[in-house]
């Protein structure tokens, strides 16, 4: 794999930009051998600067649902950008966009639009301490909200009193969740849940309806909100909130990423019992108004609910899965296949550091297939049949190359820093 022009950008790179690259795209904690900086994207696929080419599982971490390069969503953003972005006010794409979601989501009554999932997620925050008065906010241990000083995972530069009112249970763990929510005593805004354990580094666990409707009990007794972060599953699991499958509305949810399919756009829904709150707070941003992404987000919104994106994604995952097992247990591995099939996590047993992921992921790459060691994937609609084939093949050559080379594997010591910075 030619990497010459990937190594003179990071070079470049390393010179203008704090570490050369920062935040979840970066590879620094990637497999050596993974490319930083690409050049293209279409349908499933990415090209690195380079000129190679990755069926990619990554899906930009999320925005890809239906394929890069959408012609109905770019056509969408392209028409609206042609009238007007950013302007003085928002289009009426702002109230379309709205429209689509209040009808969408069962539990939304009203909607409000932001640039990332942070964005709202904060805001979610902010709005059950306005609604309610009070102050603790009960989360998941591990769960991931974004990268602001209350909820980012690296605790560099962030102080006592930026997590100050947080008390973690554990996901999935009703007593965990009773004993967090009465050590809030009568001083509980939110409860947060993610829609299933999604969580970096660790097997993601579906979520267990039991521990859905005790969060909604206890907010209804206490009068504080159950708040969803849909940011990274939304719409991927279904075309609600994703614990309608459980059968729990939240008060609110944080939606991002894939709404506009890769436009920035990311949205607050809520109920219309957090309605006076939410309009009792102020936020903004400078470009949260702007019409294209809007007007890419009521296109996406529009084949959310007309194609079968999602039926195809759970067929093709379903595929993956099962071949994936075939394959690891012909070849004498453990693989722990964990989440949703169309969200998947591929963990080795027996591998505390990662070596043995770190090395199967370098080879399924070397063969043109970007999966993610310790990271869920993604599936987007534009995948086909025989995508999922290439996956596979690539798959049993890293399996083979694996067997071939467990002996030899080194200590994996890129990830000992991330661990020491750990909030
Ligand atoms: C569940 C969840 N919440 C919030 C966020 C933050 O979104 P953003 O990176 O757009 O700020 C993410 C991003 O990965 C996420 O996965």
């Amino acid at each position: 794999m030619n990497n010459k022009i990937d190594l003179e950008l990071r070079a470049r790179a390393k010179a203008v930009i704090p570490n050369g690259m920062y935040g979840h795209e970066s590879v620094g904690l990637l497999p050596d051998g993974y490319p930083q900086f690409f050049a293209k994207a279409d349908g499933a696929y990415i090209w690195d600067v380079d000129g190679n080419r990755y069926l990619d599982f990554m899906c930009a971490y999320g925005p890809n649902l239906l394929g890069y390069k959408h012609e109905k969503i770019n056509a969408a953003y392209i028409d609206q950008l042609s009238r007007g972005d950013a302007m003085t006010g928002p289009s009426p794409m702002l109230v379309e966009l709205a429209e689509n979601f209040v009808g969408m989501v069962s539990h939304a009554d009203w909607a409000m639009f932001a640039k990332n999932g942070t964005d709202v997620t904060s805001m979610a925050m902010v709005i059950a301490r306005a609604h309610t008065g009070k102050k603790k906010i009960v989360l998941a241990k591990g769960a991931y909200h974004g990268a602001a000083p209350w909820c980012t995972p690296i605790k560099n530069g962030v102080t006592e009193e930026d997590r100050a009112n947080q008390i973690f249970y554990d996901y999935n763990d009703v007593a965990s969740l009773e004993a967090a929510v009465n050590e809030a005593g009568d001083d509980l805004a939110a409860i947060f849940g993610s829609p299933f354990k999604h969580d970096a580094f660790v097997d993601q666990e579906m979520p267990n309806p039991a521990y859905a409707r005790r969060a909604r009990e206890l907010c209804d007794a206490k009068g504080a909100l159950l708040v969803v972060d849909d940011v990274r599953a939304g719409f991927r699991l279904a075309r609600d909130c994703s614990w309608s499958l459980v059968g729990v509305q939240p008060d609110l949810s944080a939606w991002g990423k894939l709404i506009a399919n890769g436009h920035p756009i990311s949205a607050l829904l809520g109920s219309e019992k957090a309605r006076e709150a939410a309009g009792s707070i102020y936020v903004t941003g400078s470009y949260w108004f702007a019409g294209a992404a809007m007007a890419a987000a009521v296109a996406t919104l529009k084949e959310i609910r007309e194609t079968d994106y999602l039926e195809h994604t759970v067929k093709l995952g379903t595929k993956l899965r099962n071949g994936l097992a075939e394959l690891a247990a012909a070849s004498g591995f453990g693989l722990r296949q964990t989440g949703p099939v169309q969200m998947p996590l591929f963990l080795f047993d027996d591998d505390a550091d990662f070596r043995k992921g770190y090395f199967w992921s370098a080879e399924l790459l070397k063969h043109g297939v970007y999966v993610h060691p310790w990271h869920n994937m993604f599936l987007c609609a534009a995948m086909k049949d025989e995508d999922i084939d290439l996956a596979l093949r690539a798959a049993k050559e890293g399996f083979a190359a694996l067997k071939q080379h467990q002996g030899a594997l080194e200590r994996i010591g890129k990830l000992d820093a991330l661990q020491a910075a750990h909030v």
